[in-house]
Protein backbone atom coordinates (compact mmCIF):
# COMPACT_ATOMS: atom_id res chain seq x y z
CA UNK A 1 0.00 0.00 0.00
CA UNK A 2 1.33 3.80 -0.44
CA UNK A 3 2.16 5.57 2.44
CA UNK A 4 2.48 9.23 2.94
CA UNK A 5 4.09 10.35 5.77
CA UNK A 6 3.51 13.77 7.09
CA UNK A 7 6.53 15.91 8.24
CA UNK A 8 7.02 18.59 10.83
CA UNK A 9 9.29 21.27 9.65
CA UNK A 10 9.60 23.45 12.66
CA UNK A 11 8.87 27.15 12.07
CA UNK A 12 11.19 28.67 10.22
CA UNK A 13 14.32 27.75 11.39
CA UNK A 14 15.79 24.40 9.17
CA UNK A 15 17.68 23.29 12.10
CA UNK A 16 14.16 22.94 14.23
CA UNK A 17 14.30 19.25 11.81
CA UNK A 18 14.19 16.39 13.84
CA UNK A 19 16.07 13.62 13.67
CA UNK A 20 12.95 11.58 13.51
CA UNK A 21 11.60 13.98 11.00
CA UNK A 22 15.55 13.65 8.69
CA UNK A 23 14.88 9.95 8.75
CA UNK A 24 11.10 9.96 7.87
CA UNK A 25 12.64 12.67 5.25
CA UNK A 26 15.38 10.06 3.62
CA UNK A 27 12.99 7.33 3.88
CA UNK A 28 10.31 8.52 0.79
CA UNK A 29 10.71 7.98 -2.65
CA UNK A 30 9.06 11.30 -3.40
CA UNK A 31 9.29 14.63 -1.47
CA UNK A 32 5.96 16.81 -2.34
CA UNK A 33 7.09 20.84 -2.80
CA UNK A 34 3.78 22.94 -2.57
CA UNK A 35 4.58 26.21 -4.62
CA UNK A 36 2.58 28.96 -2.68
CA UNK A 37 2.89 31.88 -5.01
CA UNK A 38 5.57 34.15 -5.16
CA UNK A 39 4.54 36.37 -2.12
CA UNK A 40 5.09 32.97 0.04
CA UNK A 41 8.05 32.25 -1.79
CA UNK A 42 10.15 32.62 1.57
CA UNK A 43 8.14 29.69 3.37
CA UNK A 44 9.11 27.48 -0.29
CA UNK A 45 12.56 28.36 0.19
CA UNK A 46 12.75 26.95 3.96
CA UNK A 47 11.48 23.66 2.59
CA UNK A 48 14.01 23.60 -0.38
CA UNK A 49 16.40 24.70 2.24
CA UNK A 50 15.75 21.40 4.51
CA UNK A 51 16.07 19.40 1.16
CA UNK A 52 19.00 21.15 0.49
CA UNK A 53 20.62 20.27 3.55
CA UNK A 54 19.27 16.96 5.24
CA UNK A 55 17.84 15.15 1.81
CA UNK A 56 20.56 12.60 0.91
CA UNK A 57 18.90 10.06 -0.44
CA UNK A 58 19.37 10.14 -4.12
CA UNK A 59 16.64 8.11 -5.20
CA UNK A 60 14.20 10.54 -3.69
CA UNK A 61 11.61 12.55 -6.53
CA UNK A 62 11.17 15.97 -5.65
CA UNK A 63 7.95 17.02 -6.95
CA UNK A 64 6.57 20.15 -7.10
CA UNK A 65 3.00 21.85 -7.43
CA UNK A 66 1.13 24.52 -7.46
CA UNK A 67 -0.99 25.18 -3.65
CA UNK A 68 -4.50 26.18 -4.60
CA UNK A 69 -4.83 29.90 -2.84
CA UNK A 70 -7.81 30.83 -0.34
CA UNK A 71 -10.73 32.88 -2.00
CA UNK A 72 -10.52 35.36 1.22
CA UNK A 73 -13.54 37.15 0.46
CA UNK A 74 -16.92 35.92 1.29
CA UNK A 75 -17.75 33.63 3.66
CA UNK A 76 -15.10 32.25 6.06
CA UNK A 77 -16.16 28.70 6.18
CA UNK A 78 -17.44 28.49 2.58
CA UNK A 79 -13.99 29.55 1.50
CA UNK A 80 -12.21 27.44 3.64
CA UNK A 81 -14.34 24.16 2.49
CA UNK A 82 -13.74 25.23 -0.95
CA UNK A 83 -9.88 25.30 -0.69
CA UNK A 84 -9.55 22.43 0.94
CA UNK A 85 -11.65 20.54 -1.33
CA UNK A 86 -9.53 21.80 -3.84
CA UNK A 87 -6.30 20.72 -2.24
CA UNK A 88 -7.63 17.15 -1.26
CA UNK A 89 -8.10 16.97 -5.28
CA UNK A 90 -4.10 17.92 -5.82
CA UNK A 91 -2.99 15.63 -2.77
CA UNK A 92 -5.13 12.91 -4.27
CA UNK A 93 -4.05 13.33 -7.39
CA UNK A 94 -0.13 13.59 -6.31
CA UNK A 95 -0.59 10.39 -4.10
CA UNK A 96 -2.58 8.17 -6.84
CA UNK A 97 0.04 9.50 -10.07
CA UNK A 98 3.36 10.45 -8.43
CA UNK A 99 3.54 7.58 -6.19
CA UNK A 100 3.77 3.33 -6.81
CA UNK A 101 1.41 1.29 -5.41
CA UNK A 102 4.20 0.14 -2.61
CA UNK A 103 5.84 3.57 -2.50
CA UNK A 104 5.96 6.49 0.26
CA UNK A 105 5.34 10.29 -0.54
CA UNK A 106 6.15 13.03 2.24
CA UNK A 107 4.32 16.57 2.64
CA UNK A 108 6.17 19.18 4.61
CA UNK A 109 3.97 21.00 6.76
CA UNK A 110 4.86 24.18 8.40
CA UNK A 111 5.24 24.13 12.43
CA UNK A 112 4.03 20.51 14.06
CA UNK A 113 1.28 18.93 11.98
CA UNK A 114 -1.50 18.90 14.85
CA UNK A 115 -1.64 22.67 15.11
CA UNK A 116 -3.35 25.12 12.93
CA UNK A 117 -2.46 23.07 9.95
CA UNK A 118 -4.92 20.83 8.03
CA UNK A 119 -3.18 18.22 5.99
CA UNK A 120 -4.55 15.17 8.24
CA UNK A 121 -8.01 16.45 7.93
CA UNK A 122 -7.17 16.62 4.06
CA UNK A 123 -5.45 13.05 4.17
CA UNK A 124 -8.49 11.72 5.95
CA UNK A 125 -11.12 12.90 3.51
CA UNK A 126 -8.97 11.48 1.04
CA UNK A 127 -9.05 8.23 1.86
CA UNK A 128 -12.81 8.38 3.24
CA UNK A 129 -13.23 9.34 -0.24
CA UNK A 130 -11.75 5.96 -1.60
CA UNK A 131 -10.05 8.14 -4.38
CA UNK A 132 -6.65 6.46 -3.26
CA UNK A 133 -5.69 3.91 -0.70
CA UNK A 134 -2.54 4.90 1.81
CA UNK A 135 -1.82 4.59 5.09
CA UNK A 136 -0.22 8.20 7.30
CA UNK A 137 2.35 8.46 9.72
CA UNK A 138 3.12 11.41 11.20
CA UNK A 139 6.51 13.26 12.45
CA UNK A 140 5.87 16.14 15.22
CA UNK A 141 7.47 19.26 14.37
CA UNK A 142 8.49 22.41 16.23
CA UNK A 143 5.62 24.67 16.72
CA UNK A 144 5.82 28.43 15.89
CA UNK A 145 3.92 28.27 19.78
CA UNK A 146 7.21 26.36 21.08
CA UNK A 147 9.25 28.76 19.52
CA UNK A 148 7.93 31.95 20.53
CA UNK A 149 8.11 30.34 24.34
CA UNK A 150 11.71 29.90 23.21
CA UNK A 151 12.63 33.10 21.93
CA UNK A 152 11.31 35.04 24.94
CA UNK A 153 12.91 32.16 27.58
CA UNK A 154 8.97 31.98 28.75
CA UNK A 155 6.95 28.88 29.56
CA UNK A 156 3.39 28.76 27.80
CA UNK A 157 1.88 28.12 31.31
CA UNK A 158 1.91 29.23 34.72
CA UNK A 159 2.57 26.53 37.23
CA UNK A 160 -0.42 23.86 37.15
CA UNK A 161 -2.39 26.07 35.06
CA UNK A 162 -3.70 25.69 31.23
CA UNK A 163 -2.84 27.13 28.02
CA UNK A 164 -5.62 28.20 25.09
CA UNK A 165 -4.60 28.17 21.85
CA UNK A 166 -6.19 30.03 19.67
CA UNK A 167 -6.99 32.19 16.41
CA UNK A 168 -6.75 36.30 16.07
CA UNK A 169 -10.29 35.55 14.12
CA UNK A 170 -11.84 33.84 16.97
CA UNK A 171 -10.63 36.57 19.47
CA UNK A 172 -12.03 39.27 17.60
CA UNK A 173 -15.66 37.60 17.51
CA UNK A 174 -15.61 36.54 20.64
CA UNK A 175 -13.13 38.81 22.65
CA UNK A 176 -13.04 36.58 25.18
CA UNK A 177 -9.81 35.75 26.34
CA UNK A 178 -8.93 32.62 28.51
CA UNK A 179 -6.03 33.81 31.27
CA UNK A 180 -3.27 32.58 29.32
CA UNK A 181 -3.75 32.75 24.86
CA UNK A 182 -1.49 31.50 22.35
CA UNK A 183 -2.84 33.76 19.40
CA UNK A 184 -1.69 32.29 16.19
CA UNK A 185 -3.07 33.77 12.60
CA UNK A 186 -4.14 37.21 13.25
CA UNK A 187 -4.36 39.57 10.74
CA UNK A 188 -3.41 42.11 13.29
CA UNK A 189 -7.00 43.34 13.84
CA UNK A 190 -7.61 41.06 17.25
CA UNK A 191 -4.40 42.72 18.66
CA UNK A 192 -5.46 46.46 17.59
CA UNK A 193 -9.20 45.80 19.48
CA UNK A 194 -8.30 43.89 22.39
CA UNK A 195 -8.66 45.88 25.34
CA UNK A 196 -5.51 46.04 27.21
CA UNK A 197 -6.26 46.10 30.86
CA UNK A 198 -3.74 43.97 32.93
CA UNK A 199 -2.79 42.23 29.68
CA UNK A 200 0.94 41.14 29.27
CA UNK A 201 1.82 40.11 25.93
CA UNK A 202 5.23 38.20 24.17
CA UNK A 203 5.11 38.82 20.28
CA UNK A 204 7.17 37.58 17.91
CA UNK A 205 7.17 37.66 13.96
CA UNK A 206 9.55 35.97 11.59
CA UNK A 207 10.29 33.37 14.50
CA UNK A 208 13.46 31.35 13.69
CA UNK A 209 14.73 33.87 10.73
CA UNK A 210 16.87 35.79 10.24
CA UNK A 211 13.59 38.68 10.86
CA UNK A 212 13.20 37.41 13.73
CA UNK A 213 11.52 40.38 15.81
CA UNK A 214 10.18 40.36 19.46
CA UNK A 215 8.70 42.76 21.54
CA UNK A 216 6.98 41.80 24.99
CA UNK A 217 5.58 44.09 28.01
CA UNK A 218 2.33 45.12 29.32
CA UNK A 219 -0.05 45.71 26.41
CA UNK A 220 -1.45 48.78 26.37
CA UNK A 221 2.35 49.96 26.27
CA UNK A 222 3.69 47.67 23.28
CA UNK A 223 0.67 47.67 21.74
CA UNK A 224 1.20 50.57 19.19
CA UNK A 225 4.85 48.91 18.25
CA UNK A 226 3.79 46.11 17.59
CA UNK A 227 1.11 47.47 15.48
CA UNK A 228 3.93 49.85 13.60
CA UNK A 229 6.11 46.63 13.46
CA UNK A 230 3.78 44.65 11.90
CA UNK A 231 2.46 46.97 9.29
CA UNK A 232 6.92 47.73 8.18
CA UNK A 233 7.02 44.12 8.05
CA UNK A 234 4.43 43.17 6.05
CA UNK A 235 5.20 46.18 3.04
CA UNK A 236 8.61 45.21 3.36
CA UNK A 237 8.47 41.72 2.80
CA UNK A 238 5.11 41.47 1.43
CA UNK A 239 3.68 39.05 4.34
CA UNK A 240 4.00 38.83 7.72
CA UNK A 241 3.69 35.75 10.32
CA UNK A 242 3.62 36.30 13.68
CA UNK A 243 2.34 35.06 17.02
CA UNK A 244 1.67 35.84 20.66
CA UNK A 245 0.90 34.91 24.13
CA UNK A 246 -1.76 36.87 26.18
CA UNK A 247 -1.09 36.54 30.00
CA UNK A 248 -3.93 38.07 31.98
CA UNK A 249 -3.41 39.38 35.78
C1 LIG B 1 -1.44 28.03 9.36
S1 LIG B 1 -0.73 28.33 10.94
C2 LIG B 1 0.43 27.02 11.01
C3 LIG B 1 0.91 26.73 12.41
C4 LIG B 1 1.95 25.62 12.43
N1 LIG B 1 1.37 24.34 12.12
C5 LIG B 1 2.66 25.55 13.77
O1 LIG B 1 2.63 24.48 14.41
O2 LIG B 1 3.28 26.55 14.16
C6 LIG B 1 0.28 29.72 10.58
C7 LIG B 1 0.40 30.64 11.80
O3 LIG B 1 1.38 30.11 12.68
C8 LIG B 1 2.13 31.16 13.24
N2 LIG B 1 3.52 31.01 12.82
C9 LIG B 1 4.04 29.99 12.10
N3 LIG B 1 5.35 30.14 11.93
C10 LIG B 1 5.69 31.31 12.53
C11 LIG B 1 6.91 32.01 12.69
N4 LIG B 1 8.07 31.55 12.19
N5 LIG B 1 6.89 33.17 13.38
C12 LIG B 1 5.74 33.65 13.91
N6 LIG B 1 4.56 33.03 13.77
C13 LIG B 1 4.52 31.87 13.11
C14 LIG B 1 1.48 32.45 12.77
O4 LIG B 1 0.48 32.82 13.70
C15 LIG B 1 0.88 32.03 11.46
O5 LIG B 1 -0.18 32.90 11.09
Amino acid sequence: MRKVTVIGIGAGDPRHMTVQGIEALNAVDAVFLLDKGEEKADLVHVREAICARFLTNPACRRVTAASPARDAGGDYRVGVDAWHAEKASLYARLIRDELGEDEAGAFLVWGDPALYDSTLRILDAIRESGAVAFETVVIPGISAAQALAAAHRIPLNRIGEPVHFTTGRKLRETMRLAADSVVFLDSGEALATIPADGLHIWWGAYLGTGDEVLVSGPLAEVREEILRLRREKRAAKGWIMDIYLLRAG
